[in-house]
């Protein structure tokens, strides 16, 4: 008998995506739509336009991924979709087109958790066994920690108070005249920059404020930096390229600096000797070395998201493989949760 399949749904913020995925794992097709384009104009992700975008693309993707993969939609053993956290419009989207599938074909809605599935891209590059860890996701919208005990027990140990790293990103990088989303672009000019120019500063990093994180000092410090305190305007049309480098790469050192404390922080909290990091921020370069280097220090197995399954995506969905196996099926009332479940083990 050939391999089970699943479908998995994803779209919880900005990008439409479906994956088939094999249930030993095997990845037989992704496609993942950005909206990048539609957003850059404003700065950040538009809820409203997100959902419409998400309306459009949905159908069109899932059959995309079913065509990719050689695969009728009558072969599909399990539907699966992205409920939470996310844009409520966003959300609902991929829920109704995974309920409409699942009632369609008769075959088992799986919900996904969609910070339990960014952990998960580390399992489907490592191919083999990634649990118990402590599990990092550094998104445009999260900076969490979790004690993970097993694919379907996560605990929460900690997350940012105020700004996610990648937001604190994409702020920095829109005060410095660089494009949305601003991640990649700080990345890539910080290359060319001292990271000691600026001693900006690190949040939260002393072990007493445990596992949480906050960004927006920071973020404020930088913008000091460029515009001086006080000033309503911010422009950084005063600066030359080296300047816009040195402070984008002692930015990048500081965020990096608090989010590797922290990791090691929840390494030492919970005598866990493994981390699995996953999200967006996570494909950041400079954070990938860090990581690699504290944690090869230490003997601590590191397992990071590749960049391809770092930002979102629907191949991370198959940590529903693993609900499944456990049982853990969806009736069609099933509903969207957008805000952050604080922990949950099923
Ligand atoms: O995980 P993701 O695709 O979406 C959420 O679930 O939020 O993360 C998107 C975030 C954006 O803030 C983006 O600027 C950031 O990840 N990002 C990066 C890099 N690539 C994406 N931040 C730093 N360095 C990168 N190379
Ligand atoms: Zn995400």
């Amino acid at each position: 008998m050939s391999a089970r399949l699943l479908l998995a749904i994803e779209s919880t913020c900005d990008e439409t995506a479906a994956a088939v995925i094999r249930f030993d794992l095997r990845v037989m097709s992704s496609v993942v739509s950005s909206q990048d384009d539609l957003h850059a104009r404003f700065g950040g992700v538009v809820p409203e336009i997100a959902a419409r975008a998400h309306v459009e693309r949905i159908l069109p993707v899932i059959e995309e991924a079913l065509s990719r993969a050689h695969v009728a939609l009558s072969e599909i053993d399990a539907v699966a979709v992205a409920t939470t956290p996310g844009l409520a419009g966003s959300l609902l989207v991929g829920l109704v087109a995974a309920k409409s599938l699942s009632l369609a074909t008769g075959k088992p809605l799986i919900a996904v958790d969609h910070l339990q599935a960014h952990i998960f891209a580390c399992r489907m590059e490592a191919e083999r066994n990634i649990f118990p860890c402590v599990g990092l996701i550094v998104s445009g919208g999260h900076s969490n920690l979790y004690h993970c005990a097993g694919p379907c027990d996560f605990e929460l140990l900690g997350g940012t108070i105020d700004d996610a790293a990648g937001e604190a990103f994409d702020k920095v990088a829109s005060m410095l005249g660089l494009p949305y989303p601003g991640g990649p672009h700080i990345g890539r000019v910080a290359m060319d920059g001292d990271p000691q120019a600026h001693r900006f500063p690190r949040p939260m990093l002393r072990d007493r404020e445990g596992c949480d994180f906050s960004f927006s000092g920071l973020k404020t410090a930088v913008r000091y930096e460029i515009a001086g305190p006080g000033q309503p305007d911010i422009s950084a049309s005063h600066l030359t390229p080296q300047q816009i480098a040195d402070i984008a790469a002692s930015f990048q050192e500081a965020v990096v600096d608090c989010i590797v404390g922290k990791a090691l922080l929840a390494i030492e909290r919970t005598g866990l000797r493994r981390l699995c990091v996953g999200g967006g921020v996570a494909a950041n370069a400079r954070l990938r070395e860090r990581l690699a280097d504290e944690s090869s220090r230490r003997d601590i197995e590191l397992h990071i998201a590749p960049p391809r399954l770092c930002t979102d995506n629907a191949v991370m969905g198959a940590i529903a493989i693993e609900r499944y196996h456990a049982g853990l099926f969806e009736s069609l009332d099933l509903d969207a949760q957008p805000g952050l479940v604080r922990a949950s083990r099923h």
